[in-house]
């Protein structure tokens, strides 16, 4: 169960979860039709049956403030309750203003602080630890903090290794100040020395300009080379969260990874000699949503009743950059 804290120190503890998907569903027959790829190969592959995509119109900033909005509603804050709002996202809505002040903006928030943080397909992990870090020194009490993106945006929907992978969604957590503990500890990490592995080469001032056919798609991806570096990753940084906080693998009551491959989480799964049935998986339904992925997969199993409070969570995720990172908390 949840420890008090000693004598006048802050914590973090996540007070509500929410998540949202377009509706329209995106099967893997649909993209046999696509491209020359079949149902069988994405599901052995990466264990990914269908994906949710946008429609015209629909943009990351509507999928962040649907589930931040149902998130408020579990930790029973409202508008004036929050102080910050930080969104983990690489399809902003615009270049500027920044995903989380349109948000802000349609919750009615005011004078608060907002930002974005691009971290890929980490960016909720590094979002919930600036977060973390904001109660812990005392500055703000209530964040919102929001994975939220639209992958398919740019997805380039010629190319078979890319196109079957990614999905979209939002996730969102509302983290609240506690004098007992929540977030025991986050780590966070990058290597961008392997840019070329992983990476999206249009942009605004490095002169790749998205052709008019085809703007801003072009999510470029070695995946071999990827999935060697993510498991290898991933196993050292679970082992530096559990190190941190002298606990032991078989402590954990459930790992919520990140949901870019079934291979690689149960890779991370073996590492912690946790069985199937205590990983959350929604890789399945979801594809890899990048930032929405981890609170995504968190909402489902609060809400069908799976992850209890006072259990012990473990997160990851890693993305383009590279970066990676874990979360581990007593929810
Ligand atoms: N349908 C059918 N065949 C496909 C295909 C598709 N959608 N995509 C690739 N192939 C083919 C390749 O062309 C290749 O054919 P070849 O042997 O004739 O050259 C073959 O399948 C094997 O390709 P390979 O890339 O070696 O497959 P893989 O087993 O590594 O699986 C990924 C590919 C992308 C599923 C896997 O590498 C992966 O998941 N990597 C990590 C990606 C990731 O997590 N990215 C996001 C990080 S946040």
């Amino acid at each position: 169960m949840s420890q008090p804290a000693p004598h006048g120190r802050i914590f973090s503890r996540i007070a509500g979860t929410g998540s949202f998907l377009p509706e329209k569903v995106l099967t893997n027959d649909d993209l046999s039709k696509m491209v020359e790829t079949s149902d069988e190969w994405i599901r052995s592959r990466t264990g990914i049956q269908e994906r949710r995509i946008v429609v015209d119109g629909e943009t990351t900033a509507d999928l962040g403030h649907a589930a931040a909005v149902r998130a408020m509603e579990a930790a029973g804050v409202t508008a004036a309750d929050i102080d910050m709002i930080v969104v983990g996202t690489t399809t902003p809505d615009l270049i500027f203003p920044s995903t989380a002040c349109l948000i802000q903006a349609r919750l009615g928030v005011e004078r608060c602080a907002a930002l974005d943080v691009n971290a890929a397909c980490s960016g909720f992990l590094y979002a919930l630890s600036v977060a973390d870090k904001f109660i812990r020194c005392g500055d703000v009490r209530t964040v919102l903090v929001i994975g939220a993106e639209t992958l398919s945006r740019i997805v380039d929907w010629t190319e078979r290794t890319t196109c079957v992978l990614f999905g979209d969604g939002a996730g969102a957590v509302v983290l609240k100040a506690d004098t007992e503990t929540g977030v025991l500890s986050t780590h966070l990490h990058a290597d961008g020395s392997k840019k070329d592995l992983l990476w999206n080469p249009v942009g605004i001032s490095c002169g790749f300009k998205a052709d008019e056919a085809n703007f801003g798609a072009k999510i470029t991806m070695k995946g071999n080379d990827v999935f060697k570096y993510a498991v290898k990753a991933l196993d050292a940084v679970v082992d530096q969260a559990l190190e941190a906080n002298g606990l032991d693998k078989h402590e954990l009551d459930w790992l919520i990874p990140h949901q870019a491959n079934l291979r690689i989480i149960e890779a991370t799964a073996k590492r912690l000699d946790m069985s199937m049935e205590q990983v959350v998986v929604t890789v399945d339904k979801h594809g890899n949503t990048s930032a929405a992925s981890v609170p995504l997969a968190l909402d489902a199993a609060v809400r069908d009743g799976r992850i209890q409070r006072g259990q012990l969570l473990l997160l990851e995720a890693f993305g383009g950059g590279f970066t990676w990172g874990s979360a581990l908390l007593r929810y």
